[in-house]
């Protein structure tokens, strides 16, 4: 029996960050981008440059540097979107424009235009993409909910206009599994020009039906799956590309005359770096990458386990790139050691980065800790891969409470060449802490988030402390590690306002 391929196309960079409620920044992207591609997924969209020129930036210096993946940007069906995007991914080496509009009566009201309008759009749109580049995919908005010899006739004048793909996406997770799989194979059979297209698919998770509905199109023909790591993406999310590539590969029985080419040992690696970067934690129990997707925590389970892995579990840790051996990083590693592990991790830093890194971050971690794990080093690397320069450098934090005191924290802050120093009582040291930064800054930004979670067991575990801030419609997601936790609040609090500062720059530039 012949395989056909399921292209993978990972959204996490453009539906995934729409979603984050904040922008990376180019070199965090570039980072994801990267490890997208050792995780070998087809396609990379890498963003909607039309939206803003950090945006673009971003994608263009992805498509400059990231080699295997083809470099996809997002457009409206709009000239200015268009034309943004090809410039955007000019540099790829495989290139390709996405361009989209609504097709159901809800998204035709919204957008004021009655369907042959829509059409027309959609036409010209990929006549014009066409002209930039050879590799052109269209999805008709919200097609789940868009009356059917519609969509058929939208789609198949876009195919008549140049699309290479086309992509049927469930925007508000509205599908339901039997259905959207007859909707696929209807679609594949209704459309007289629809040979040698792929036809794929993006389902959002409203229902939690975003892996069932992929796989449902999978099963009726669909051989292109919309995907983000960890299912991040807008409301409840997108189809999480783990779950879809190990539900094909575990179940080689069922979908045996498919394959899609990720190498899944580079999921976990994914997983951890998309996680930290957009500050979200994965759930414990969420499949393939939580922390107890491969834990064992009943007599029976473990007894069990012991016995044959296989009484208990379907896929093996070490197919997800959950690898045991490893080397152990401790005060008395080199650089040579911190190097390796890292590369292993995905970071790839030049000779002077790791000097730093190892001097300014590393040794003074190993000297607090026994051991410094992998989490400890994606927390410190996701400080390091911000490009933010500093407005704010947090110079000095002293804390005191506990029972009956009331909890009081002062702190001096550098900003550019004056030192301001602000002490400030709270309802505890983390809010005592908050109150004297923002005495000395004195700026109307508001906390809307405060995450804290333990980056690795033990008492001497890194406290990784997430911030979203909010000014002036603004928000930035601030991020700070440190063994101790008030000062990785502080820390990312001080994050938070250096982004900020970066905003407010880039605006009146
Ligand atoms: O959910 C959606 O419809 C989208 C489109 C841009 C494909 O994200
Ligand atoms: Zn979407």
């Amino acid at each position: 029996m012949v395989t056909e391929k399921v292209y993978v196309f990972d959204t996490s960079l453009r539906d995934g960050e729409q979603a984050a409620g904040s922008r990376l920044g180019a070199r965090e992207k570039l980072g994801i981008a990267q490890q997208l591609a050792r995780l070998r997924v087809d396609i990379i969209e890498a963003g909607f440059p039309v939206s803003s020129p950090g945006e673009f930036e971003a994608v263009r210096l992805i498509a400059q540097k990231v080699e295997g993946p083809v470099i996809c940007a997002l457009a409206r069906a709009l000239p200015d979107d268009i034309i943004r995007a090809a410039d955007a991914v000019r540099n790829a080496y495989s290139p390709r424009i996405h361009t989209f509009i609504g097709t159901s009566p809800q998204h035709m009201d919204m957008l004021k235009r009655p369907p042959h309008a829509i059409l027309g759009m959609a036409v010209e749109s990929v006549e014009r993409a066409r002209s930039f580049c050879e590799d052109v995919e269209f999805s008709p908005m919200d097609a789940t909910r868009t009356e059917f010899d519609y969509l058929c006739e939208v789609i198949e004048a876009a195919i008549g206009a140049g699309a290479t793909i086309i992509n049927i996406p469930d925007t508000v997770g509205y599908a339901q599994p039997q259905q959207f799989g007859a909707l696929i194979k209807d679609i594949l059979r209704n459309i007289s020009n629809i040979q040698g297209i792929v036809l794929s698919v993006h389902c959002h998770n409203d229902l939690g039906l975003a892996v069932a509905n992929t796989l449902a199109a999978v099963d009726n023909g669909a051989r292109q799956v919309e995907c983000t790591i960890n299912g991040i993406g807008e409301r409840a999310g997108n189809a999480a590309l783990e779950e879809v590539v190990m539900a094909i590969r575990t179940r080689r029985d069922y979908y045996s005359d498919v394959a899609t080419g990720i190498d899944t040992r580079e999921i976990v690696r994914a997983s951890r770096l998309v996680a930290d970067a957009f500050g979200m934690i994965v759930p414990a129990n969420k499949a393939i990458v939580g922390a107890n997707a491969f834990a064992h925590s009943s007599g029976i389970h473990q007894d069990g386990f012991l016995k044959n892995p296989e009484t208990f579990e379907i896929i093996k840790p070490e197919d997800v790139g959950l690898d045991a051996s490893k080397i152990v990083l401790t005060a008395r590693s080199g650089r040579h050691a911190l190097q390796h592990r890292l590369e292993q991790l995905g970071y790839y830093l030049s000779d002077e980065e790791l000097g730093g890194f190892y001097e300014t971050q590393f040794l003074p971690l190993s000297d607090k800790k026994k051991e410094v794990y992998d989490e400890d080093l994606i927390a410190m690397m996701g400080d390091e891969m911000q490009d933010i320069s500093e407005t704010y450098h947090l110079k000095y934090l002293h804390t005191s409470g506990g029972t009956g005191a009331i909890p009081t924290a002062t702190v001096q802050i550098q900003i550019r060449d004056e030192v301001r120093q602000k002490a400030e009582c709270g309802d505890g040291p983390v809010d005592a802490t908050f109150k004297a930064i923002q005495a000395v800054v004195n700026l109307p930004t508001t906390l809307q988030q405060y995450a804290i979670r333990s980056v690795t067991s033990g008492t001497e575990a890194m406290g990784e402390v997430t911030v979203h801030l909010k000014e002036d419609g603004n928000v930035v997601i601030g991020r700070g590690v440190s063994t101790d936790i008030i000062e990785a609040s502080a820390k990312a609090y001080i994050d938070g306002l250096n982004k900020l500062a970066v905003r407010k720059k880039a605006s009146v530039e």
